[in-house]
């Protein structure tokens, strides 16, 4: 019997050749990292109970956190017995709008499904995605299979946005078959799908996850009140600490604080105080008006008002801190990370949300 690889594959995201090849070892229940258009994903066969668990342990995954079902298009809904028909109203308005896209929808799950258990962690909901990235399209349609997809970064560590970062975490388990390549700037969003939890009937529709798709336009077309997910808050320059957060999340190795731009120059003078030398994650303005102070460090995430630019820098930007990728700087002892001004909803708020996991991290590390 052939030995497990211990260097992944590469493949070639823009060759079809390739595509089909990675589709096929998906089948075969192998694990293979890809491109979506919010971050790369560590895909398995869903209805194979041993590639399944294979994510579990390529991520060091504690098992009750339950993974995304990605399809290559909405009528995977109707035709592979995943949740029982007909979709609520709420959902099927949310499909039309937003799939594909970086929406995921948590539905119940459907009695007879041939989806392995772990992927829903034993709950009984599930949650669903069509991914509208042209690479993750294409190899969904040619696996032919529901694929389970947990961002592919190690549990606890940021998402990755390049096949680098795949690389990085989990290139050297043995367990990794291949990554597809999606290129260089090519993710559209950069941070996780908004997770809509639409299980618990159409009164109780809440953000688990703030996304791309906002709270503001899913309660528009949903025609529902949507809930949204708790902990927006953050304080003037303190340590912040999310209460109740069961995992690491999003973390590079530095603790992390989450800092308002006016506060910024005074933590810093805290920091240096201690003896510490302090990583910057902030706009380019908020780094340039800090960069040239002895013992700071600073990773620029896109510039003033330009929230998107921000979020597909987010992850590179964190990893950076742990001497990660082309943005590396030397180890700091501190991070001081300014959100950008918009953080009240859509992918501004899911900003704020990644970094506020990333403090709570810090925090208990
Ligand atoms: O953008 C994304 O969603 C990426 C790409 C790869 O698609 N995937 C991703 O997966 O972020 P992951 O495993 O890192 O995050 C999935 C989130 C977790 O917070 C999980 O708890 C939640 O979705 N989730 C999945 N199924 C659920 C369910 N049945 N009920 C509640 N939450 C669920
Ligand atoms: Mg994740």
């Amino acid at each position: 019997m052939p030995s497990p690889p211990t260097t992944p594959m590469f493949y070639n995201g823009a060759s079809e050749l390739d595509l089909t090849a990675a589709g096929e070892a998906l089948r075969a229940g192998k694990l293979i990292a890809f491109p979506t258009e919010t971050v790369y994903g560590l895909g398995a066969d869903a209805t194979n109970a041993d590639a399944v668990r294979k994510i579990f342990s390529a991520k060091k995954r504690p098992q009750d956190n339950p993974l995304i079902v990605h399809l290559s298009s909405p009528h995977d809904v109707q035709t592979q017995l995943l949740t029982p028909l007909p979709l609520p109203a709420a959902a099927a308005r949310l499909i039309a709008a937003f799939w594909p896209g970086p929406l995921t929808l948590v539905l119940p799950l459907h009695p007879q499904t041939r989806l392995a258990g772990a992927v829903t962690a034993g709950l009984r909901s599930v949650g669903l995605r069509v991914p509208k990235h042209p690479v993750a399209a294409a190899l969904l349609a040619r696996a032919g299979v529901p694929v389970a997809a947990p961002s592919a970064n190690l549990s606890g560590r940021p998402s990755p946005t390049c096949a680098a970062h795949v690389m990085r975490d989990l290139g050297r388990g043995g367990v990794l078959e291949g990554v597809v390549d999606g290129g260089e700037g090519e993710l559209f969003c950069g941070v996780e799908s908004t997770v809509v939890d639409l299980s618990r009937g159409e009164e109780e529709v809440a953000v688990l996850r703030p996304g791309a798709v906002s709270a503001v336009e899913i309660e528009a077309v949903a025609g529902v009140r949507v809930r949204r997910y708790v902990g927006r808050d953050y304080g003037e320059g303190e340590r912040v600490v999310a209460p109740g957060m069961k995992y690491r999340h999003y973390a590079p190795r530095a603790p992390l604080f989450v800092v308002k731009g006016g506060r910024l120059g005074e933590e810093i003078e805290v920091w240096r105080g201690k003896g510490e030398v302090v990583g910057v994650l902030g706009e380019k303005e908020v780094c340039e008006r800090v960069g040239g102070v002895e013992g700071v460090r600073t990773v620029v995430c896109g510039g003033r008002g330009d929230v998107g630019s921000f979020a597909r820098e987010l992850y590179k930007g964190l990893r950076a801190f742990d001497g990660e990728g082309e943005l590396s700087v030397d180890e700091v002892g501190v991070i001081l990370a300014v959100p950008p001004k918009d953080v009240d909803d859509g992918i501004g708020e899911a900003i704020l949300n990644r970094l506020i996991k990333a403090a709570a991290a810090g925090s208990i590390s």
